[in-house]
């Protein structure tokens, strides 16, 4: 069943004829992963393909366009200012909104929070921000453990991705979004029994 008012195939050729054939690719993996996921968990299966699939329409957004949208929308805050190419997907939820008719919320806020994430996700969400970091062309040690993990236990599969790129960050001397903090504080006080030891 198609999603009502979405022109599904002009987002599409848009899209293919935007992206680098290997970004092409990984939207292709990360809407198989969060289909797969969206039916262990009982979410939409449609749905969370379909936001997989556009998750990174705006991949390669220069940074002008992107402060351009951001101040648009209102968005001050210096960090997201600072990364405004970041925000690649609120900017490509954005597009697939005025340009092809999207009005579906679930879609839209799973593709608008893919990168930083926010606190309280959606299990709909995490379904594509983990299905992002999870999906089978990535090549990093521990993937298909955490994918595994992910058909198991989704919190704590969010919890881990939330970890790896925090110690990528760190690692890799990248500027930090403070909401990625919040995050894993969040899943430490919701899940974390003992957290004094
Ligand atoms: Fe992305
Ligand atoms: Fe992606």
């Amino acid at each position: 069943m198609a999603i009502s008012n979405f022109d599904y195939d002009g987002a599409y050729l848009y899209m293919k004829s935007i992206l680098k054939q290997s970004r092409f690719e990984h939207c292709l993996r990360v809407s198989q992963l969060a289909g797969e996921l969206a039916e262990k968990y009982g979410e939409d299966v449609e749905k969370a393909k379909t936001a997989g699939l556009f998750h990174d329409i705006k991949k390669h957004v220069s940074y002008d366009e992107a402060y351009a949208v951001l101040t648009k929308l209102g968005v001050t805050e210096k960090i997201l200012l600072e990364l405004a190419p970041l925000s690649h997907g609120l900017i490509g939820a954005e597009l697939l909104k005025n340009q092809f008719g999207l009005d579906d919320a679930k879609i839209y806020d799973a593709i608008a929070n893919h990168t930083f994430g926010r606190l309280e996700m959606s299990l709909f969400e995490k379904i594509v921000y983990i299905a992002d970091n999870l999906e089978r062309g990535r090549e990093f040690e521990g993937r298909e453990k955490l994918e595994k993990l992910a058909f198991e236990d989704i919190e704590r599969a969010y919890f881990e991705v939330n970890k790896n790129t925090l110690l990528y960050l760190l690692q890799n001397n990248r500027k930090i979004n403070p909401i990625l903090v919040d995050i894993i504080n969040e899943y430490i006080d919701n899940y974390v029994e003992d957290k004094w030891n």
